[in-house]
């Protein structure tokens, strides 16, 4: 049985300050979503990631982004022992926006992938379709291949702690929810296709989300499908009133 898990993505959006204040209004109520056996967690901006891992009760903290590399010239980035040191154990690998921003491609996060899990830190590694791709029934194609080389040459060992997210991109952001049956046949696809790439065992394992304009009315819909185990929430997770609305759905 696969832990259902809900992931707060807040992308460029609160100070440290801010930050602290959700976590003082959510900290009751992270206890009991881990009672419940709900996993909680944010992806913060870099800056507010050691506040989270000390002072919150989320299970899951995951930075936005990652280097490969552990130390060197490379003016602006982060590296895994930096995050390692303030106790974060996952990052988001390949999000739209930064494939889209700034020119990250499955290869990058292939990078990403094989370094996080060789210091033992975990990829939530997102992969999903453009408006285009998606009008021309591309979606399983250009995700198949996001996944085939994203993930090429991580052990069958690595995948069983992989999160893979789907959020297609028509979705992100822009009140355009995918439907249920679409998701849900994404999601079931990913699972065949880690199946495909690796075994059933593995396929089992590895917990997949989806992620595109999740809000408290629909959240619940998705997490009642078989293969979504979870979703990764933008814009409804910087509200704790609407954050809290949306995981009490599934408690
Ligand atoms: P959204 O963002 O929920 O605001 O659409 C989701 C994401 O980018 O992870």
């Amino acid at each position: 049985m696969r832990q259902k898990i809900i992931i707060g993505n807040w992308k460029m959006h609160k100070t440290i300050k801010e930050a602290n204040q959700f976590l003082l209004d959510f900290d009751d109520f992270s206890k009991s979503c881990k009672a419940k056996g709900v996993e909680l967690g944010i992806a913060p901006s870099f800056l507010c990631l050691e506040s989270l891992t000390r002072k919150s009760r989320f299970t899951l903290i995951a930075s936005q982004n990652v280097n490969a590399v552990d130390s060197g010239a490379f003016t602006g980035e982060i590296s895994i022992p930096m995050l390692q040191e303030i106790g974060v154990k996952y990052s988001l690998v390949g999000h739209s926006e930064r494939r889209t921003y700034y020119a990250e491609t499955s290869e990058t996060c292939n990078a990403k992938n094989l370094a996080l899990f060789a210091h033992n830190m975990y990829p939530i590694y997102c992969v999903g379709e453009t408006l285009e791709q998606y009008e021309k029934g591309k979606s399983k194609e250009v995700v198949k291949e996001q996944l085939v080389k994203g993930l090429k040459g991580v052990k069958a060992d690595d995948i069983n702690h992989l999160i893979v997210a789907y959020e297609p991109i028509w979705s992100i952001g822009t009140g355009k929810n995918a439907s249920v049956e679409i998701a849900e046949d994404i999601c079931h696809f990913i699972r065949t296709t880690i199946a495909g790439l690796y075994n059933e065992t593995c396929a089992n394992k590895v917990r997949i989300q989806y992620g595109g304009s999740v809000k408290p009315e629909n959240a619940k819909a998705y997490l009642s499908c078989e293969d979504i185990d979870g979703v990764l929430v933008g814009g409804a997770s910087l509200e704790t009133v609407t954050f809290k609305a949306l995981v009490n759905t599934i408690l």
